[in-house]
């Protein structure tokens, strides 16, 4: 197998956790390239639910090294909780993870900063995770981050931390007026986690350009979703790193022409977290009724998902900046008992309609969706196990999704379980 990308194509919460599950059997390597513990990727393995917020999904699978690339937003203690856990649940960890040295840590000043910009800005929020990424990526671009290196410097990264909480206390006391945080307890806080993070600190691009030259192959997984990436998305109801294709070479230090194939993942519908335009969310009712089949509540925060139906100018505009070579299609099963399944295949907007998406934000509340509608196959998809065996009405649906996305559907999934997905 070559090297792989593997990214959202919607906004986030596609399957890709359980995507990465089913081609880690083939992998050697597999590494996370950008966002943070914002992520929640759920894989269901021997009735067991798994949910990674930081460790790539592939740790299940015996003896694949997995990498948090430079890319990545650390946050130590939900990295060592994450890490605990695992190994409880009898997961082998130690030989198997690598962190980058060059990945920024989050600090408990970003998560605070998060919560408050929200609060601050009110109905116009985001409606982030608040798990501090967006400040982290801040302080990344404002070149004033501290980075995993820079923990294991102690009088680095003393003075950086010092310097970093004089400004954010300028921030809470004199813009937010809230309480300042204390240097001291976030420094011996942080101390501990150097000594038990130490032992995993590798740099990225060295390790996985080795592993290339060795013929190894790489699995990149993507978190959030492309229409939540900083360029791509839908600015700014987007996460502050690049989710696309391109970010998994600038989050490993992996350069392109390294990079075999681009898998894109999306569901069978749509769903959002968070505040945003979303042009073909379902009506109450609808919504109501896939979000319980599909237990559409977030893996991360446990806020309900916003539902609608498939939209192919979303993705296909998603396969294109992405250069998606294939799609798995995942949560089939969720509209089994739906009489009518609907495609969005335009935007009406100002008269005319659009096959790509227009960029500016204040635009979108005034899309209208263009639908096709197809009839359903009420019938139990979960135990299907080919495609041949879906029934006609539902290979129908995937093959127009193909045929107005011009991909390859090459993986379908009807249920959470490792087993219920099959090859194309
Ligand atoms: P990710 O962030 O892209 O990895 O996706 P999440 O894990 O946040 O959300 C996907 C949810 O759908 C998880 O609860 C999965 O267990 C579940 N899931 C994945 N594939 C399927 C499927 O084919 N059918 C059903 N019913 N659930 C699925
Ligand atoms: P996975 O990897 C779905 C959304 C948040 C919010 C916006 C910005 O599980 O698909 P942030 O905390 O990143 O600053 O929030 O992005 N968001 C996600 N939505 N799945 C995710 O990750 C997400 N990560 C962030 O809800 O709208
Ligand atoms: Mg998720």
């Amino acid at each position: 197998m070559p090297s792989i990308v593997v990214v959202g194509a919607q906004w986030g919460d596609e399957g890709k956790g359980k995507v990465i599950d089913m081609l880690t059997e083939r992998a050697d390597f597999v590494v996370r390239f950008q966002g943070g513990n914002n992520a929640g990727h759920t894989v269901v393995v021997g009735g067991q639910e798994f949910i990674m917020h930081l460790i790539p999904s592939g740790i299940l699978h015996r003896g694949k090294f997995c990498v948090i690339g430079n890319g990545v937003v650390v946050d130590p203690l939900v990295l060592l909780e994450e890490i605990e856990g695992l190994k409880k649940r009898g997961i082998d960890i130690d030989s198997n993870l690598g962190i980058s040295d060059q990945a920024h840590l989050i600090f408990p000043y970003h998560k605070a900063l998060d919560k408050l910009k929200e609060a601050k800005v009110g109905p116009g929020k985001i409606g982030t995770t608040g798990r501090g990424i967006g400040p982290c990526y801040t302080d990344k671009a404002s070149r004033v981050g501290i980075r995993v290196a820079d923990l294991l410097d102690d009088e680095l990264f003393r003075r950086k931390l010092k310097m970093n909480v004089e400004e954010k206390n300028l921030l809470f006391t004199r813009v937010y007026e809230a309480p300042p945080v204390e240097f001291d307890s976030i420094y011996r806080d942080y101390c501990l986690y150097r000594e038990k993070i130490s032992p995993y600190v590798i740099s990225a691009p060295l390790l996985l350009n080795r592993a290339l030259e060795q013929n190894k192959t790489i699995l990149f997984e993507g978190a959030q979703g492309t229409w939540l990436d900083i360029d791509h998305g839908t600015y700014p109801y987007v996460t502050s790193s690049s989710a696309t294709a391109g970010g998994a070479c600038v989050g490993t230090g992996v350069g392109p022409t390294r990079i075999d194939q681009v898998v894109g993942v999306v569901k069978a519908y749509t769903t959002r977290v968070g505040e945003g335009p979303f042009p073909t969310e379902f009506p109450p009712p609808l919504m109501e009724q896939i979000r319980a089949k599909g237990k559409e509540f977030g893996a991360t925060t446990g806020r309900p998902r916003r539902c609608g139906w498939f939209d192919a100018v979303l993705v296909r505009h998603a396969i294109l900046v992405n250069g998606i070579s294939e799609i798995a299609v995942t949560k089939l099963d969720v509209l089994d008992n739906s009489p009518r399944v609907r495609i969005c295949t335009g935007y009406r907007l100002s008269g005319k309609t659009l096959d790509h998406p227009p960029a500016a934000i204040d635009r979108w509340p005034e899309i209208e969706a263009v639908y096709e509608d197809h009839p359903g196959w009420l019938t139990d998809t979960s135990e299907v196990t080919s495609f041949e065996d879906l029934p006609p009405q539902a290979r129908r649906y995937l093959k127009r999704i193909e045929e107005l996305l011009r991909v390859r559907i090459s993986i379908v999934s009807v249920g959470s379980k490792r087993e219920q997905a099959f090859h194309v």
